[in-house]
């Protein structure tokens, strides 16, 4: 569903993406595992169209994304929860939700996908009209999560979910994402580190300083120890 083939990105004179190819088909959640720097965010930006490929091609279900803007692509089914949350700080968490039933028509009605974006992070229907602002880190996380499900996607690109949280809240947003794997979108995840892979992940790939350098199994890249290493894996 997901083809990138060979994307290379420049950021003034540095090369930040070095020919990377992935794919992700539909339904499949896959995770894009690298370092700090190593390109996760880059590539995952430049996917959503706000980052213009110097070579290389997206397609998504037969369509090439790389020149459509970012608006187009989500139009299209594709959204994005990025690392920072991206939440209006200025709506309410309702309104924050509401926006993304407006952004993609789909068969569903604006007022059941804020029902199923609800009925995935429970917390933030009790907090629905207050102020984007006020609530917690991980009541963001899960905002910004829960406004890209609302789009109603065929593919889902979250940056680093699980960043920045408190111990105590990463259990809820990870039960939230296995929630959202049901519900059928194809997932790319972006990680720093091999051992926070969900066990629904079918696949992954490593990506170090911009080139994807391993491609497989979970199992695969925890059997090959440089990989293993390159992914934030400690034995
Ligand atoms: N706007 C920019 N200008 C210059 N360099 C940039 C810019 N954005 C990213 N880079 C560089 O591109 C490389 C990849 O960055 P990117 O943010 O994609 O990495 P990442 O894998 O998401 O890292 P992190 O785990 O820190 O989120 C880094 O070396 C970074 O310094
Ligand atoms: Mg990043």
């Amino acid at each position: 569903m997901l083809t990138v083939d060979r994307l290379c990105v420049d950021i003034g004179r540095s090369r930040i993406l070095g020919d990377v190819s992935l794919r992700v088909a539909a339904q499949e959640v896959v995770c894009l595992v690298g370092r700090n720097g190593a390109g996760k965010t880059t590539t995952l930006r430049t996917i959503m169209g706000y980052l213009a490929p110097t070579s290389g091609t997206i397609d998504f279900d037969g369509r090439r994304l790389n020149g459509l803007p970012t608006h187009a692509i989500a139009a299209i089914g594709v959204a994005f929860s990025p690392e920072e949350g991206g939440i209006f700080g200025g709506l309410t968490v309702g309104e924050n939700i509401e926006i993304a039933t407006w952004t993609r028509a789909s068969r569903r009605s604006p007022a059941e996908r804020m029902e199923q974006a609800y009925a995935v992070f429970p917390n933030l229907r009790r907090y629905a009209s207050r102020g984007g602002t006020q609530i917690s880190g991980g009541e963001r996380k899960m905002l910004s999560i829960a406004r890209a499900l609302a789009l109603d996607p065929e593919l889902l690109l979250l940056d680093e979910p699980f960043e920045g949280l408190s111990p105590s809240i990463i259990p809820a947003v990870g039960r939230g994402i296995a929630a959202v794997t049901r519900l059928g979108p194809g997932i790319l995840l972006a990680e720093s580190n091999i051992h926070h892979v969900p066990e629904y992940a079918s696949r992954l790939y490593v990506i170090e300083r911009g080139e994807i350098v391993f491609s497989g199994s979970v199992a695969d890249a925890r059997r090959d120890p440089h990989v293993f290493r390159i992914a934030g894996g400690t034995p």
